[in-house]
């Protein structure tokens, strides 16, 4: 029988490509998504892939989400943690909330899901995670010290989850996008945009797809012995 695997924010962006990537590897997917439901229905029409709302962020809806995932469809052996939002802005402008929402969607959902699957991957002996951070949690980024604490941590949570999972068959990795076209990057102020891209080697911004082959890799049954890697996939913007 196909695994099953769930997309946090699988509906739009690189979600939506690790979603369909994932589809084509011959996975059951579901994805989860937050506020767009037209991007949603889109999706859903283009797929066939069964969408969920419930807000990652959220311990208790994170609860009610996988409960009624594993009632229509079965328990969830691969998760990709992908949902992320910026609320840039150099430390000096941004307030408290802009601070907890980074911080709460970005990383608090990596633990609200994985403490919800981590049990049932752990009876069976075989769980699959990725988890989304970013160059700019590994590298900084002037105006996003939320968004870089946040991912920064998704890779020291990745390593010690790792640490973990490894007698019980869970495989806990994280791909570290660098600036991909998507909504988010689009979003940035197009003359920083352009300095950034400047700064790329391979001279362009990423796609999604460049991103979902990391996450069909490193979940792929065969993969047993990657595990609290991170594979970096950013144009050769970072190297270390
Ligand atoms: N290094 C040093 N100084 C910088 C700087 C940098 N990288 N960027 C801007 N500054 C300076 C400016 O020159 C300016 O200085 P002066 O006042 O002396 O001229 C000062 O900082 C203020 O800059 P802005 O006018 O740009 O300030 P702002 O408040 O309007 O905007 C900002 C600040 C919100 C950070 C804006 O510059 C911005 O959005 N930057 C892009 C941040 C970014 O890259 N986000 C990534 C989003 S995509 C993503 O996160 C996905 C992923 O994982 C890669």
């Amino acid at each position: 029988m196909a695994r099953m695997a769930l997309v946090t924010g699988g509906t739009r962006g690189i979600g939506s490509e690790i979603s369909r990537a994932l589809q084509k590897a011959g996975r059951t997917v579901v994805a989860s998504y937050l506020g767009n439901d037209q991007a949603a229905e889109q999706f859903l029409q283009e797929t066939g892939i069964r969408t969920y709302k419930f807000d990652a962020s959220k311990f208790d809806e994170c609860q009610e989400g996988v409960r009624k995932i594993k009632e229509e469809v079965g328990a969830i052996e691969i998760l990709v943690n992908n949902a992320g939002i910026t609320r840039d802005s150099t430390l000096q402008k941004m307030d408290r909330d802009m601070w907890d929402a980074v911080m709460d969607t970005n990383l608090g959902s990596c633990f609200n899901l994985c403490k919800l699957l981590f049990p049932e991957m752990r009876e069976k002996h075989f769980g699959r995670i990725v988890n989304i951070g970013s160059v700019n949690g590994q590298a900084g980024q002037y105006g996003q010290v939320n968004y870089a604490a946040a991912k920064s941590g998704i890779h020291g949570f990745t390593k010690a989850l790792a640490q973990e999972g490894a007698r019980f068959g869970i495989t806990v990795n994280a791909v570290a996008p660098g600036y991909v076209d998507t909504d988010m990057v689009r979003s940035v102020p197009p003359d920083v945009l352009q300095k950034i891209i400047a700064r790329i080697p391979v001279g362009r911004l990423g796609t999604p797809e460049d991103i979902a082959r990391g996450v069909v890799f490193l979940t792929a049954d065969e993969s047993t012995f990657i595990t609290g890697s991170t594979l970096s996939i950013n144009g050769g913007q970072h190297m270390y």
